[in-house]
């Protein structure tokens, strides 16, 4: 083993190395902190206000032991943690700051290095993108989704399913206390949205990243071989630390490549997107949007899970979970790559069989032959925008309607249902003023509401356009992360109520029928401007001062790229 990280602050019999050593004592072993012991921190985001991730003390002491037995010593280090439903105005503004917290302590301790337990949408994300800036050996302990719930003898998709009865309400077709019976079923254990949403998505990341264990994303929470497998990645931290084994010997662009192929086979969330292009940015990994389009295409989608199809996480589990489905598709992954043990992440795939073939489709009959996420260009996103095509209605992947503008969250809020609202099944829903700068934090509103009026007649789906996101748990023909956004300049601010808008999903093309010169001449809307924030203090003016677009990830532009685990005079 090559000498420890920790060494700076334990060893020596200087004043300074006796404090680090007295100060952490507390009852350790006496050759806990001996120049042979590497310090490992369980970057740990339990939180009571996390519900998703309340369960993770328990998952963090099956780590400390496996740390223990395997010679090193295990820290608990609680680090910010985002509840997706709870924290407000959107997760998404904390992701840079959780981010950012986490990497300056995991720099500034001890430590030599971490498992990262994270569940909810924003907590992986975070935590991967501080593990590649310090470049400390790291795995990533994925908390695993809940079991799945049942209401009146059907299952329920948390986050899908109360998109859809919400929307039935106000078709007409429930009634709102049937709605609020459903709400005691929807979440029947610990653990993360048991659908393929964002958390879902993110721990497939990680693992087709190379970040955990093989075979670990889509362990459900309540199951006990989240803590077998717990207790296997703390044994197996030490030997990476001895290998000296960190986040960019496995983060290459080869296996964010995979990571894009595993989303797409699996029907993942468009969030994928912004979460990716940050954590590659972190790596300088050039990653970008036309990467996402080029890998996932002709990709299919075996993943039979909602919101895309039927099932929930729980099924893909017993039907043999991620490595049975990816090794399906070997053939098109990249063959370099190396996961947290050292060996290719191709290597694991062999002998894992599908166990339930409507969960897990076969390559030839799968849910859809040719999804990932499409990227659309044109003069209403010149750097783009991004639509899950296996989400949507596959009659509206080509449509031309007239806009129907709303100037922010709250206009669109305020007139979607006003039965004078001018619009059709044909009309295409505008929603700016929702990026990463305008709102701030680039909320998941994106797949708005549908009209009443167009409900109560039975329509089901429109196209939608904006420069917010989506939940990953969320449906529809839904074109998001619209770039540059509106608050940025972006063409968005410019179309008006009634413009002809222009998709072609398979031509890749997003346009409104305006010319240049017209575009050009016409101003920002004056109510879209008065609705973009203008944070004056704190961490929202940090964020909106210094945040990246959409397409590049939303991160902010001095925290891109890493500064190593070197602890320097800037650093204190
Ligand atoms: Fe936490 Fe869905 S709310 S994963």
């Amino acid at each position: 083993m090559d000498h420890l990280r920790s060494a700076a602050w334990y060893q020596g019999a200087d004043r300074n190395a006796y404090i680090h050593r007295a100060w952490m004592r507390r009852g350790l072993p006496d050759d806990a902190l001996d120049a042979t012991k590497p310090q490992i921190a369980i970057a740990n985001t339990a939180s009571d206000l996390t519900p998703c991730n309340m369960h993770l003390n328990e998952v963090a002491e099956s780590v400390k032991q496996g740390v223990w037995a395997a010679g090193g010593v295990p820290y608990n280090l609680p680090v910010v943690s985002l509840g997706e439903t709870q924290v407000k105005p959107t997760a998404m503004l904390w992701r840079n700051m959780a981010a950012m917290a986490m990497e300056e302590m995991f720099r500034a301790n001890p430590i030599d290095g971490l498992v990262l337990l994270g569940g909810c949408d924003k907590t992986i994300p975070a935590l991967l993108m501080a593990a590649a800036s310090v470049n400390l050996p790291a795995i990533v302990v994925p908390g695993g989704p809940m079991l799945t719930g049942y209401f009146r003898g059907e299952a329920l998709g948390c986050g899908t399913d109360v998109w859809r009865l919400s929307e039935e309400v106000r078709a007409g077709t429930i009634t709102n206390a049937q709605f609020q019976e459903s709400e005691q079923s929807t979440i029947r254990s610990k653990g993360h949205c048991n659908t393929m949403g964002t958390a879902s998505t993110m721990a497939v990341v990680a693992e087709a990243l190379g970040m955990t264990i093989p075979g670990f994303a889509g362990t459900p929470a309540a199951d006990a071989r989240l803590l077998k497998k717990s207790h296997e990645t703390g044994r197996l931290i030490v030997d990476m630390v001895a290998a000296g084994r960190r986040p960019s010997d496995i983060m290459t662009r080869e296996s964010f490549l995979n990571a894009i192929i595993a989303v797409a086979a699996v029907g993942g969330s468009t969030n994928a997107v912004v979460h990716l292009l940050a954590i590659a940015g972190r790596l300088g990994i050039e990653l970008s949007l036309a990467d996402f389009d080029a890998a996932g295409a002709g990709i299919p989608v075996m993943a039979n899970l909602q919101p895309s199809g039927a099932f929930l996480m729980d099924d893909l589990h017993r039907a043999g979970g991620l490595l049975a489905l990816l090794a399906q598709i070997t053939d098109l992954l990249h063959p370099e790559p190396i996961t947290v043990t050292g060996a290719p992440l191709v290597d694991a795939l062999g002998g894992h069989p599908v166990y339930d073939d409507t969960v897990i489709l076969p390559r030839e009959a799968p849910l859809m032959a040719d999804a990932g996420i499409a990227v659309l260009r044109g003069n209403l996103a010149p750097r783009g925008a991004i639509i899950k095509p296996s989400a949507a209605s596959p009659e509206l992947l080509q449509h031309v309607g007239p806009a129907v503008v709303f100037d922010s969250v709250e206009d669109m809020r305020a007139r979607i249902d006003d039965p004078e609202l001018d619009v059709t099944a044909d009309s295409v829903l505008v929603l700016r003023g929702c990026g990463p700068r305008g709102y701030p934090g680039m909320p998941e509103v994106g797949n708005m509401p549908l009209p009443r009026k167009l409900l109560e007649a039975g329509v089901r789906d429109m196209v939608r356009i904006s420069d917010a996101r989506m939940s990953g748990t969320a449906y529809g023909t839904v074109i998001l992360h619209v770039a540059p956004e509106a608050a940025a300049g972006g063409p968005l601010g410019l179309v008006r109520t009634g413009d002809i808008i222009r998709v072609d999903v398979a031509g890749r093309s997003l346009s409104v029928d305006v010319s240049e010169e017209e575009l050009r001449s016409r101003g920002q809307s004056p109510a879209s401007e008065a609705a973009y924030a203008k944070p004056s203090r704190g961490w929202a003016k940090l964020y909106v001062d210094h945040v990246m677009q959409a397409d590049t990830g939303a991160d902010l532009d001095f925290l891109v790229g890493s500064s190593g685990d070197e602890v320097s005079r800037e650093s204190h």
